[in-house]
This record gives C-alpha cells, structure tokens and sequence, in this order.
C-alpha cells in the first residue's frame, strides 16, 4: 500500500513529462518507497465506451485492454502521481481516456443522478499532479483549466492532491532538462508525497 504509482500522458518518450515523472518517483525512491512508472502510451486501452456495466460489477469488465494491467496498480499504490503535457490548453487525451477509464471505481446508487461514492476513498491516498506547456503564462498555456480538468476527478476518486507542479514554458523535447531548479522541486515533491503516506 506504501507505493507510489506514476502516470504518464505524454505521447511523446523521452519528452519533459517523462522527465519530470522520473525526478517525482527518484523523490519517492529516496524516501524509500516504491515508485512504479507507467507511460500510458505504452499501454493498448480505449477509451470508456460508457456501457455502465461496472456499476454493477464494481470493476471494468466492459473492456479487456491494457488497463486491466493497470488497474491492481492503482488499487495497491497509496500514492500517485499524474504528469501530462498541455495538449490544446488540456490534458492530452492519453490522460484523459486514463482517467475516464477509472470511472468503474464509483460506487453508484440507482437513482440518477444521485448518490455517489469512490472505491478508493477515506484510505489516506494522496496525489500530486504535474503539467508541462509551452507558452510562458498560465493563462496563455491553459494551465489552470488543465491542473482543474485533472485535480477534479483525482478529488473525487478520493485522493488528497498534496501538490501540484506547473512547468510553463517548455516546447522542446527534453528541455526540461535545462531547469535544474524545476527538477529539484519534482524530487522534493516526490519526497513529500512519500513521507505523506
Ligand atoms: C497537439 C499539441 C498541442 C499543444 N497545445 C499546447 C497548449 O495548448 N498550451 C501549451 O502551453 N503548450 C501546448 N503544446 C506544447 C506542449 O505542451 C509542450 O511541448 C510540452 O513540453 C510537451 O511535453 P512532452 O515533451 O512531455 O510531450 C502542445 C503540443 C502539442 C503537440
């Protein structure tokens, strides 16, 4: 349970994202907690198709793809961590087809709409979310509608968001790499996050 699990949005290998998530997760392994990558673009899944049969099932069994194998995963790692590039002042739609995905992890009552309750809450998980774009501003990369279009629904799963890390702008592949001071605040939140759970 002591585990932190780290997702990756970008399309893109060896880009930022992919950067920033390894400073995270090296954060979690000093503080001597496991910490598991993830590239969603390494994963065959589709997007939720919204057959609903999980709310009966309380697990997807609509879809047999590559979230299967990430769905223990999520289950076991008190901690997560959410890294995605600004796709068109968005996540990109790797993350958010990931997200959607983890819809079966509702607990629905019939009445719609109506009472509604996450598998994974009241059990001391925490989240931090990070996000990479290339405009200089906040407001011109998108970068608080894609922090809220990704803290939101990693609230509701029952995560506490301890932080979030916004890194503007970055266009270039790997030019991450030439922010020292950013990827020191990654580890550091990657240690937060670990000493967190
Ligand atoms: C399809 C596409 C859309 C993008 N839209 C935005 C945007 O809306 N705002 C922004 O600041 N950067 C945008 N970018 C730039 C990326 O966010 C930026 O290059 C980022 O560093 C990519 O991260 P990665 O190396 O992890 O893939 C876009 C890039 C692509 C390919």
């Amino acid at each position: 349970m002591k585990k932190v699990l780290g997702i990756g949005g970008s399309p893109r290998k060896g880009g930022n994202s992919d950067i920033l998530l390894k400073r995270l997760l090296k954060g979690a392994r000093d503080e001597s907690v496991a910490a598991r990558e993830i590239q969603l673009r390494d994963y065959q899944f589709q997007a939720c198709i919204g057959c609903e049969r999980c709310r009966k099932d309380k697990r997807c069994i609509g879809l047999q793809d590559g979230m299967q194998l990430i769905y223990p995963e999520i289950r076991e790692a008190s901690g997560l961590v959410l890294v995605s590039p600004i796709y068109n002042y968005n996540m990109t739609a790797l993350m958010k087809s990931f997200i959607d995905r983890l819809y079966c992890f509702y607990n629905f009552g019939d009445e719609r709409p109506g009472q509604w309750s996450s598998q994974l809450a009241n059990q001391g998980r925490k989240a931090i979310i990070a996000v990479v774009g290339e405009q200089a501003t906040r407001e011109a990369a998108g970068m608080d509608l894609t922090l809220e279009a990704m803290r939101r629904p990693v609230k509701a799963l029952g995560y506490e968001v301890i932080d979030e890390l916004p890194v503007l702008g970055i266009f270039h592949k790997g030019k991450v790499k030439e922010y020292p001071q950013v990827l020191e605040q990654a580890e550091s939140l990657g240690i937060r996050l670990a000493s967190l759970l």
